[in-house]
């Protein structure tokens, strides 16, 4: 579904990915890993809202940065929420239904039920509190039945009955063959219903596996501290150290991985 080849993206002097080397299947993906470590920055590569710098990446076999079409089968919700703020609920979901070439008042109606959106579509967003930001920016994903879904943190920053009804939604649409690519801290609610899981740690992939074989690994993973914090930035382009640890073993033995490594710049 998703294709990575070596990709990297540099902003300047950060590499926020590098050599990044994954094929996330359909079903639901969980996305993982520390601030910073790249998740958003792949998301936005995925759906052609960024260029490469190096290597590519294919979304439903084709070039999102060139082929604006495939967007059309793809929804997605970023963090934090980038909404306009000049119009109201209603008329954002309307121009995204517009431009999928969907029913607008039938699509609104939908995802307004999934969300709980009613009581506030008419509102301007610029007067929106933060969880009807939340629930507009994930609801947006959903107009016109997209055949792959991308979630940024869509559980943060909301109350506990809210990650329930959102789990339960991305549960139901998955049952209908919708594929989901979810990033998220909070990401124990949605592990039940994870086919892959790929963790991204300092632009590098961590891991990256079916969720049943790494579920173990990521328990253990986010309860201790082995992630790196830090980012790589652009050196002499010499081969990183790639060796998995002795207690990660069976975890990382497939995948490169690097430790926390001082900017070198
Ligand atoms: N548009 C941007 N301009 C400059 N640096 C960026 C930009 N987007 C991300 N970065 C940097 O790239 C790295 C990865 O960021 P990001 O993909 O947002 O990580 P994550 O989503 O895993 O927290 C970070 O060091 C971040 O500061
Ligand atoms: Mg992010």
């Amino acid at each position: 579904m998703i294709e990575a080849k070596n990709l990297q993206k540099r902003f300047g002097p950060i590499v926020a990915l590098d050599d990044v080397n994954i094929k996330v299947p359909k079903g639901l993906t969980l996305l993982l890993g520390p601030n910073g470590g790249g998740k958003s920055t792949f998301m936005k590569l995925a759906l052609g809202l960024y260029r490469p710098t190096k290597g590519e990446i294919k979304l439903l076999g084709r070039n999102p940065w060139k082929d604006a079409n495939v967007r059309k089968n793809v929804g997605a919700s970023f963090d934090p929420p980038a909404l306009p703020k000049f119009v109201s609920g209603r008329e954002w979901l309307s121009f995204l239904a517009e431009g999928k070439g969907v029913d607008a008042e039938e699509e609104i109606a939908k995802v307004s039920e999934m969300f709980n959106l009613e009581a506030f579509l008419n509102r301007r967003i610029d007067r929106y509190s933060s969880g009807m930001l939340k629930r507009l920016s994930i609801a947006q994903a959903f107009i016109g039945d997209p055949k792959v879904i991308f979630l940024d943190e869509p559980l943060a920053n909301i109350d506990f009955d809210s990650v329930a009804q959102i789990v339960s939604v991305i549960a139901q649409e998955k049952e209908k063959g919708t594929s989901f690519v979810v990033i998220s801290h909070i990401w124990e609610p949605l592990l039940p219903l994870a086919d892959y899981a790929v963790v991204l740690s300092a632009g590098r992939v961590y891991l990256a596996g079916r969720a049943g074989d790494v579920k173990e690994g990521l328990e253990n993973l986010f309860r201790s501290d082995k992630l790196s914090h830090q980012h790589t930035r652009v050196t002499n382009e010499e081969k990183q150290d790639k060796e998995p640890s002795a207690s990660n073993e069976s975890l990382f033995n497939k995948v490169p991985r690097r430790k926390g490594e001082k900017s070198r710049v």
